[in-house]
């Protein structure tokens, strides 16, 4: 009755290490390649204002129809500018060290966002297409800017 018992903690013993082994490695990734590494909440926060942009694209072609979705994706931007607004942009090539006054300009680039964001909620509100419309057009100047100014390229 003990034998098979022993047998199989021998076993046990014996494939132990190698079933650690791996984990051991692979808590310290060597040079682990940028896209294997998992997204920072800022660009969690961008990816979100990029599917709330895309979304809104065709939501407000009709704001009456599409209320809900349209103050249902202007909140989860609102959100998503809300935690960008906290986080700070990774330094770029042409500023090494970023430096405070660089960061005040991202935080303000950031707060005319979430007001653009704003805009567009209360827009949809009054389901005003062309105001919509025009807020929109704000928002892609809004971002274009934010990239010239912030984001490596
Ligand atoms: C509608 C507005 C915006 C959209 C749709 C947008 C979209 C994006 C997307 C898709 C990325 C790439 C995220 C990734 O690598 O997963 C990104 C990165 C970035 N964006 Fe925006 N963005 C917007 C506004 C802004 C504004 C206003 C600023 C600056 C004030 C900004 C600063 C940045 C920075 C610094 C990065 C690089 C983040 C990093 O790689 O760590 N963005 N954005």
């Amino acid at each position: 009755m003990h034998t098979p018992l022993k047998g199989l903690l021998a076993i046990c013993l014996l494939v132990a290490p190698a079933a650690v082994a791996p984990r051991l490695n692979s808590a310290r990734p060597v040079e682990a390649d940028a896209h294997d590494q998992e997204p920072t909440a800022l660009q969690q926060a961008m990816d979100t204002l990029k599917g709330g942009q895309r979304a809104l694209k065709k939501l407000i072609a009709d704001p009456a129809e599409n209320q809900v979705a349209l103050m249902n994706t202007l909140g989860e931007m609102e959100h998503a500018a809300l935690a960008a607004l906290s986080e700070r942009p990774p330094a770029t090539e042409e500023r090494p060290e970023a430096d405070a006054l660089w960061l005040v300009g991202y935080k303000r680039q950031i707060a005319t966002l979430l007001q653009t964001v704003l805009t567009l909620e209360d827009a949809a509100l009054r389901a005003d297409a062309d105001a919509l419309a025009d807020a929109y057009t704000q928002l892609g100047e809004v971002k274009k800017t934010g990239h010239e100014r912030f984001r490596d390229l």
